[in-house]
């Protein structure tokens, strides 16, 4: 592991040059596939598939449920990048390297970004199954001093002190909601917060009731440094976040604790609705 910070504009555009060596595709849309969400990438038509192992300077991904590959392909026509499983900050990578591939995103030429997760319902309105589009995040390891732009700030990629006032694409949340009304899956679209942790471990009932006394309606070990990110190189962002379980608020309580397993299947039983959702969402955006 390196000691420093921020990875540096030449590595990436190493990491970039790997890439954009084996394939002809220049992405304009980026989409980031969270646990149990990675069908998405099979969306993508006449798709060819990088492992990460065979990308010079990529990280290893190692969570199961995540495949490590960049899928590049055509999502409703529009030139697209898949990261089909996505790197965090508990499986030891530091957050400057967690966040890598959005800069690489960036110099292939990708403006938006898509971002999925899989996620806790802290909200005890919500269900299993709900897909939140995500208004706001609260980077809660970030503000504690995990941020991924800490180190010396490359003008390149955008300024040193970031505003992320609009961190969520104000245009693409309401369309994505338009999008959901349409498709007829209102009963179970939300919009709130999404809190990110470190994990691994899943929350104690006093730390859920902490993150839902600061405002988060969903909590989640990923997206937020990853957004950040590409906020501040100047990238479009729109975020769902799949409701997996509801978070249990008491101790003593009766309802069973999360588990992996659960989270993945949960989101695969939705992931197809979600599928239709983001490729519906993507082939509005080409046509405007
Ligand atoms: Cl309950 N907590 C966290 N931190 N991440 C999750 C989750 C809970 N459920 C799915 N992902």
């Amino acid at each position: 592991q390196r000691k420093n910070s921020q990875i540096q504009y030449d590595e990436i555009q190493k990491v970039t040059s790997s890439v954009l060596g084996k394939t002809e595709l220049r992405p304009k849309l980026g989409i980031i596939c969270g646990s149990g969400l990675g069908g998405l990438a099979n969306e993508v038509k006449d798709s060819q598939v990088i492992p990460y192992a065979e990308i010079d300077g990529f990280p290893k991904c190692t969570v199961p449920g995540h495949a490590g590959n960049l899928v590049l392909g055509y999502l409703s026509g529009v030139p697209t990048v898949c990261m089909q499983g996505r790197l965090h900050f508990y499986e030891g990578h530091p957050a400057w390297l967690v966040t890598m591939p959005i800069r690489m995103m960036k110099l292939i030429g990708v403006e938006t970004l898509i971002v999925t997760n899989a996620s806790g319902g802290l909200n005890q309105d919500y269900n299993s199954g709900d897909i939140m589009v995500i208004k706001d995040h609260i980077n809660l390891t970030g503000l504690t001093g995990q941020h991924p732009l800490v180190g010396p700030n490359d003008e390149k990629f955008g300024p040193r002190f970031p505003a992320m006032t609009t961190p969520y694409d104000p245009e693409l949340r309401q369309l994505a909601q338009e999008t959901a009304k349409e498709l007829g899956f209102s009963g179970f679209m939300r919009e709130g917060v999404y809190v990110k942790v470190s994990g691994p471990s899943y929350e104690t009932p006093s730390e859920s009731r902490l993150l839902r006394s600061i405002g988060a309606d969903t909590v989640g070990m990923s997206t937020a440094p990853e957004v950040v990110v590409a906020r501040h190189a100047g990238m479009k962002v729109l975020g769902f976040s799949m409701v997996t379980n509801v978070v249990i608020l008491e101790q003593d309580s009766d309802k069973t604790p999360p588990t992996h397993q659960e989270v993945m299947d949960t989101a695969n039983a939705r992931a197809k609705d979600l599928q239709l959702l983001v490729k519906t969402i993507v082939g509005k955006l080409a046509s405007t």
